[in-house]
């Protein structure tokens, strides 16, 4: 009895580590597949190190490609491994081309699949993550939900496989990976921050990043900032950005600081201890609740509705007014406790023997 989990990414690196660990403890093996979705060491390499993660038992080495070629050798390249590796159990994570790559592999092997971060929706199928997510979900035998809405949005789509609430892992990793404060104090001396005195942005989704319009408004929106802020820059970003001849318009705005992509422990740090958010991403959304620090969003929907319901971030879009507001705002909230449970990967891990012992 096996499990393999498929990952290629860096949000699905980090989410390995806890349920790693669980599973070793309940004496499961587990197996893993990188489809290389993500090959740069900042993007990659950096996770495994941070995080002691397992060696991959298979590197696919996929690289980056249009979505539907690379997830077309994410489909070919996983059908290949699960021949090879012949586990029990398939996991997938997420919403990226890695998750639904891997997820039609293993349906299509006649392989049982479990979907962890199952039942988010953004009610958009325009966007990427969207079609990976709904399409994984509905291939899934098992779904892990992290929260109530997303099981609620499981059953008014009619997804017959088995669904369970477990709780966002995110908020494990976080647990497990934040480091003390005074190794945090550190980190920001080394970066030449103080503790809430400054912006932490990033940007990376092709839904924002990829359209000239919506890029352009937002390095409008990012030169309003009048304060030190900190970039650390998506590899895609950096080349829309030069694509869109709007390198030079960014970097007008001296208080902003562009860098390389950061490891997992400084990213942490640096979320814990920005006064405000500004970004794109679903991952660092909840991490940002976890550490209450205020978030706006440089997106028009979210897939989190939860933290926006509760006041822990705010959906600014590309709006110029809109993000002036937020960065002034002064009520988030970050009490909804039901966002914040413990221990999914305990349950997970939990599930997964159960699973197993059915099998
Ligand atoms: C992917 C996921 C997104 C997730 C994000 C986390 C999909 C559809 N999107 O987006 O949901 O939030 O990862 O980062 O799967 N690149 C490099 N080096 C790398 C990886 C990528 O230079 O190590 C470049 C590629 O050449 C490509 C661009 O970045 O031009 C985008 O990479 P890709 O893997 O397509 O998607 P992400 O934008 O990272």
């Amino acid at each position: 009895m096996s499990v393999v989990s498929i990952v290629g990414a860096r949000p699905q690196y980090i989410k390995l580590a806890p349920l790693h660990s669980e599973l070793q403890k309940l004496k499961i093996k587990h197996q893993v597949i990188n489809t290389g979705q993500h090959y740069d060491y900042r993007m990659a390499g950096v996770f495994f190190e941070d995080l002691q993660l397992p060696k991959p038992n298979i590197d696919l080495e996929v690289g980056s490609d249009e979505a539907g070629i690379m997830t077309a050798k994410i489909l070919r390249g996983c059908t290949k491994a699960l021949r090879k590796l012949k586990p029990t159990l398939a996991i997938v994570y997420g919403d990226t081309n890695s998750t639904l790559g891997g997820a039609l592999a293993a349906a299509q092997a006649g392989i049982p699949l479990v979907h962890v971060e199952a039942g988010l929706r953004c009610h958009d199928m325009r966007v990427a993550e969207e079609l990976n997510r709904a399409i994984t979900d509905r291939v899934s035998n098992y779904l892990m939900a992290p929260t109530d809405d997303a099981i609620k949005n499981l059953k008014s789509e009619g997804i017959t496989g088995r669904i369970w609430k477990t709780g966002d892992l995110l908020y494990d990793v976080v647990r497990r990976s934040l480091p003390p404060e005074a190794k945090q104090r550190e980190i920001l001396t080394d970066l030449g921050l103080i503790s809430q005195k400054f912006i932490l942005i990033t940007l990376h989704r092709s839904d924002s990043v990829d359209d000239r319009e919506k890029l352009s408004r937002l390095v409008q929106m990012l030169a309003q900032i009048g304060e030190p802020a900190l970039f650390p820059i998506h590899p895609r970003t950096a080349k829309r950005l030069r694509h869109f001849g709007l390198t030079k318009k960014l970097h007008m705005n001296k208080n902003i600081r562009v860098c390389q992509p950061t490891g997992y422990h400084e990213m942490l740090s640096l979320a814990a201890n920005a006064r405000v958010i500004a970004t794109d991403s679903g991952g660092l959304q909840r991490e940002a609740y976890f550490l209450k620090t205020p978030c706006l969003l440089l997106r028009e929907v979210t897939e989190w509705v939860e933290i926006v319901k509760s006041r822990g971030s705010m959906v600014v879009g590309f709006d110029l007014q809109r993000f002036k507001r937020g960065m002034h705002k002064q009520r988030f909230n970050f009490s909804n406790r039901s966002l914040c449970l413990a221990g999914a990967s305990h349950r997970i891990a939990r599930h997964l023997a159960d699973i197993l012992t059915g099998l």
